[in-house]
């Protein structure tokens, strides 16, 4: 979708649609010349409740008056909400261009969560079926109207809401098709489209050779080449700590060994969720040029059960040297990460995040309205949690804590990768992972809740590239500094 701005009058774009919103109390700002908007609110077929929508036509173009409910309740994720209702209200009557027009006096968050909601909203994946003949295209346009100048606010919008369903893209895509090196290939080609980006492939070889010796046992199963991928971005006049993002990408997990139950099994394709949030939110910091340094760490590979399997019992090492008692080969995330976050240190990260759909106990604590959020710096943590705020991709912070270190201790090794009671599940993981932190600030998202399926009216099902928005905003706060 092509996303323009203008401070023209939306009756004056070529638009074949025009969206306008109103609030309680309120009246519409700007009527056709014929009041036949005011007309529809004061018949009651138009309604200013939130998400409620009306349409009538005027002026050789088709209004939708959608209900944008109380002005103080009115926030970004509303805004992303209401656009992808009236994308779809509008694609239904075949609109292809569409104009909204803001509501006044919108700050640029509310401005770029209607660009949101409607390239979010209007993201399909269908391109292993046939084409239905009445679906037509779609809308292809959106031009957002507004008093004031807001092209910046508006392209940026744009970039990331692409950005996030370039990640959709690679989520959805079956794991037959999204093998690791097609998830390579995808960052391999951001790299070659974005200036300053640049990326690094390593291969079973070269895991083995690194001494990642968890992230090699993970992939030792399968015969498909894991890959871990290196993305890095230096941008103009870039300042700062260097940022590390690490994603988990595990392309399908069945469990290994310790095999999971059939019953949603399908689903584990999305278990590389981080990894396609950490590759399109580097091609977005990119294109949005922020001036800041990144280095995007994916650890891409298959967990799957065969002869040559990591077993229960089986003791690795890991590239720091610590060595792991595997307890339960299902706990795969973990050790992936593990290689992953020592190597984005190794690279010069100074600020870890990581992101990974860690734990089924994060789906049972959070559902899918927060993320997990762990950190063990607390200005850092912070730092997470308010670009979770600002981007609406929120994230609710869970502690850790000495006796569940201790837990994590192994009888045979160092540390296990799975406690067998299964108390605090997503805790004990992210303990795991603070071990391979270190001191340097680390926090680390557990989206296993927020990653897919979570019925949200622009993004609710299949993958919604949770963690684009909220590394890219992380990242913008920390180019502004
Ligand atoms: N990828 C799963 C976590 C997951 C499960 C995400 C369901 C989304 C939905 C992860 O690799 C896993 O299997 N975790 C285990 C860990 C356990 C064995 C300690 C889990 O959560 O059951
Ligand atoms: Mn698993
Ligand atoms: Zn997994």
């Amino acid at each position: 979708m092509q996303v323009s701005t203008t401070t023209s009058a939306p009756i004056d774009t070529h638009a074949d649609t025009v969206a306008i919103g109103v609030f309680d109390g309120k009246d519409v700002a700007h009527d056709t010349p014929g009041g036949e908007l005011q007309a529809l609110l004061d018949a009651g077929e138009a309604k200013t409740s939130f998400k409620h929508l009306a349409v009538t036509h005027a002026e050789g173009k088709r209004w939708i008056v959608a209900g944008l409910g109380d002005r103080e309740r009115f926030d970004a994720e509303r805004a992303r909400v209401v656009a992808a209702k009236v994308g779809e209200r509008a694609r239904e009557m075949g609109t292809s261009e569409l104009c909204w027009e803001l509501p006044h006096h919108s700050d640029d968050h509310v401005a770029g969560g209607f660009v949101e909601g409607t390239v979010l909203g209007a993201y399909r994946f269908d391109r292993y079926r046939a084409k239905d003949p009445d679906d037509g295209n779609g809308i292809r346009q959106l031009c957002v109207s507004d008093h004031d100048d807001r092209a910046q606010a508006i392209a940026a919008a744009a970039i990331v809401a692409h950005a996030t369903n370039a990640a959709r893209d690679l989520q959805n895509m079956p794991a037959n098709d999204m093998t690791p090196q097609a998830l390579a290939a995808r960052a391999q080609e951001l790299a070659d489209a974005e200036q300053g980006v640049s990326c690094e492939v390593l291969g079973r070889d070269g895991i083995v050779e690194a001494g990642m010796g968890c992230f090699a046992a993970v992939a030792q199963g399968t015969y498909v080449d894991p890959q871990l991928i290196t993305l890095r971005y230096e941008g103009p006049d870039a300042d700062g700590p260097v940022l590390g993002l690490v994603g988990k990408a595990v392309t399908f997990d069945s469990g290994g060994i310790s095999l999971k139950p059939p019953l949603k099994m399908s689903e584990m394709k999305f278990d590389m969720s981080g990894g396609a949030a950490v590759v399109e939110a580097v091609g977005a910091i990119a294109r949005l040029a922020l001036p800041l340094r990144v280095i995007g760490v994916v650890g891409a590979t298959e967990n799957l059960p065969s002869g040559r399997s990591m077993k229960p019992g089986d003791i690795v090492r890991a590239s720091d040297g610590t060595t792991v008692e595997i307890v339960n080969t299902d706990a795969e995330g973990r050790l992936v990460l593990s290689d992953c976050l020592v190597h984005a240190k190794a690279q010069g990260a100074e600020r870890l995040v990581d992101i990974a759909t860690l734990t089924g106990g994060c789906v049972v604590a959070l559902g899918s309205t927060y993320a997990g959020l762990f950190a063990n710096d607390d200005e850092w943590g912070e730092a997470v949690a308010s670009a979770a705020r600002a981007s609406g991709e929120l994230a609710w912070r869970l502690p850790l804590h000495d006796e569940y270190a201790e837990s994590i201790k192994s009888r045979y090794a160092d540390i296990m990768n799975a406690v067998e009671n299964r108390k605090a599940a997503p805790i004990t993981a992210a303990e795991f992972l603070a071990r391979f932190a270190g001191d340097t600030p680390w926090a680390h998202l557990d989206i296993a809740g927020t990653a897919w399926d979570t019925g949200k009216a622009h993004s609710g099902k299949g993958g919604n590239g949770f963690g684009v928005r909220l590394l890219v905003e992380l990242a913008r706060s920390m180019a502004a500094r």
